[in-house]
């Protein structure tokens, strides 16, 4: 293991307040967006939007990684140029998701396992000999009635961890991501409470599984409610005056039921109880916020607490970044430019965020 050039590695992902771009969706998932929209679900297709992403002018200013799905980092331009290829050349450093999906876990209604772990070692060292120098495994944390349960979470856990050490061995940057799903009507506080949990039981087992903090990335959930948590169930539990609360919350959206503030609070104070100072940074999943929401909540953070923090707070989004080019693009070469600022965009607003520096009247411009 190169342990000095995985630490430097680590330390570009975080660097000059950039961040990563997430574009590592499998097909059924990159498929699932583009029928939404019309688009057509064939591997053209998302090549045609992969190489929009890649060859946006500028890129490299805001993003330090992208991570790419396994079809993609075998890709090309239109011209021949390796995707690879186009990215080096724009200072990015390519990644790749080496995790194969979350499937149901035996025995456990309600509870995913990522799988992924049989034939990693040869697939890291290709990927390697590839490029890349950095790597992504998504275990995903339910909450519900009884969920997660011990066994769930230890198993998602346990492969993280697995992951992260063969990920090391190869040279490969791991970025841990553990995401405590939005999904469900669970409170701010239960999601809170679940997501230190995982938290101190992923770094438990990076310690037993011997994974050089110095040398990983993690991207856990900022700390929010249930997308469909009613909004007196929140009051209540966080213990702010009702009526208070009740008239802030009336007009947002059903994902804007926190106050910006309080989520950056409750995510900073849940990463300072588990997460080792030894970790260079916590580049946040968007987990389905709004592109401007999660600017915010990341924003805030910076803003109230980044002189205090011994790592960097940066994101690593795929939504919050690609939805609103996609919506631009609908498959159709004519909104390629259109689409390509709104990803820089995106990006932008989001390095602005880790100077805590991202206001609303960006989005106005
Ligand atoms: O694994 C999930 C992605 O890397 C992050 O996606 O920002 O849309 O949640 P998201």
């Amino acid at each position: 293991m190169n342990t000095e050039k995985l630490i430097s590695t680590a330390k570009a992902l975080v660097a000059d307040d950039k961040g990563l771009l997430a574009m590592d969706e499998s097909n059924p998932t990159c498929n699932k967006r583009f029928a939404k929209l019309n688009i057509p679900q064939t591997v053209e297709a998302r090549r045609a939007y992969r190489e929009l992403i890649v060859t946006a002018p500028g890129l490299g200013e805001t993003i330090s990684g992208a991570i790419l799905f396994d079809e993609t980092i075998r890709q090309q331009k239109k011209d021949g140029t390796p995707f690879l290829k186009v990215l080096v050349d724009a200072e990015i450093i390519p990644g790749i998701k080496v995790d194969t999906g979350a499937k149901d876990l035996a025995a456990h209604p309600g509870e995913k396992i990522t799988e992924g772990l049989d034939g990693l070692r040869d697939r890291l060292i290709e990927y390697f000999q590839m490029g890349a120098r950095f790597a992504k495994w998504r275990a995903v944390i339910t909450i519900g009635d009884g969920l997660p349960s011990r066994s769930g979470l230890e198993a998602n856990v346990h492969a993280l961890a697995r992951y992260a050490t063969l990920c090391q061995e190869a040279g490969l940057v791991p970025i841990v991501e553990p995401e405590v799903l939005m999904d469900g009507d669970h409170s701010f506080e239960r999601c809170l409470k679940v997501t230190e949990e995982v938290l101190r039981n992923v770094f438990i087992q990076l310690n037993c599984q011997r994974v050089l903090l110095e040398g990983m990335i993690l991207k856990p959930n900022m700390v929010l409610p249930g997308l469909t948590c009613p909004p007196h169930k929140e009051v209540k539990e966080v213990g702010v005056g009702e009526q208070q609360y009740q008239v802030r919350l009336k007009d947002r959206q059903p994902d804007e039921s926190s106050d910006v503030d309080e989520v950056a609070d409750a995510t900073v104070k849940c990463l300072l109880r588990t997460v080792p100072a030894a970790v260079p940074g916590i580049a946040f999943l968007s987990g389905g916020q709004s592109a401007e929401l999660a600017s915010a909540r990341l924003n805030a953070m910076n803003v109230r607490f980044k002189s205090q923090l011994p790592w960097a707070l940066a994101f690593s989004f795929a939504r919050a970044i690609q939805q609103p080019a996609l919506e631009i693009w609908r498959g159709q070469e004519t909104n390629v430019k259109a689409a390509q600022q709104a990803l820089l965009h995106r990006a932008r607003c989001n390095r602005a965020a880790r100077r805590g520096e991202y206001t609303s009247a960006m989005e106005e411009t």
